[in-house]
């Protein structure tokens, strides 16, 4: 079943790169992966997330960690969906650097608010009704964004929370056909308004992972250009 699922990842990506994964998206049954927070807090307080730490899940945070390291190594930086705060041990942040993490899941956050280092600050919040005062030289979605009412919304309002020059660094797994598709139909939409700087695509035993680098698109258009194309992610 793992071997299968990599697998089938990797045909994921393979149909992405030959475009028939566009004419697949109307096939994907699987649409939202809404829960609320007291679904997030009954699954965090039975431990299935634990999974997360396991050496198979490493490689994305690891490729996250990586391009933080090269592309903003003293920069400040905002972790959305943030859980029990894997993301934060693998980054190794000087203590004194700005960490920020949200999660909508109470349990969560006090899970990686007892594990945390240094300056490290957690808040119990959506993506949608987060308003930091700041603006972050990172900002990190980490196996969260297809959990969002509307991703590209999400992305569009962080993007005023970017410092001059920031960058998001998104990562979405690939966990067999169905999924990847609809991951896919995520990244399609949200690059729609980005560049993207830098991207790696990695298989491990149970799933594949997609990380990128994005800047977004905030160059004045215009009047005479016609608007990016707009498509609902996910119907109601
Ligand atoms: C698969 S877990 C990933 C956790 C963490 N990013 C990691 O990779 O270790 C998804 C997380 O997204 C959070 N989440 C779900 N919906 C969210 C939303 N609308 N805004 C922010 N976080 C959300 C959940 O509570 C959960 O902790």
């Amino acid at each position: 079943m793992r071997a299968f699922k990599a697998w089938t990842s990797l045909g994921t990506l393979l149909l992405r790169e030959s475009g028939l994964a566009r004419l697949l998206y109307a096939l994907r049954a699987r649409r939202g992966y809404f829960g609320d927070a007291a679904d997030w807090n009954a699954e965090y307080a039975v431990g299935k997330w634990r999974f997360l730490n396991d050496l198979d899940q490493a490689c994305h945070y690891q490729a996250i960690a990586l391009y933080r390291a090269r592309l903003k190594p003293q920069g400040s930086l905002l972790d959305i969906g943030c859980g029990e705060g894997v993301l934060h041990r693998v980054l190794q942040m000087p203590p004194t650097a700005r960490y920020v993490g949200i999660d909508p899941s109470v349990t969560a956050i006090a899970s990686a608010e007892a594990a945390a280092t240094g300056t490290a600050q957690f808040y119990v919040a959506t993506a949608e009704n987060f308003m930091p005062n700041e603006r972050f030289d990172v900002i990190v979605f980490n196996e969260v964004l297809y959990y969002c009412v509307d991703p590209v919304a999400t992305v569009r309002k962080f993007a005023s929370h970017l410092a001059p020059g920031g960058i998001f660094i998104v990562s979405m797994a690939l966990c067999g056909l169905r999924d990847g598709l609809t991951k896919l139909s995520v990244w399609d939409a949200i690059e729609r308004d980005a560049t993207v700087k830098a991207e790696i695509a990695l298989i491990a035993q149970t799933a594949g992972w997609i990380v990128k680098v994005l800047t977004p698109v905030t160059a004045a258009v215009p009047k005479e250009t016609p608007a990016p194309r707009q498509r609902a992610l996910v119907p109601a």
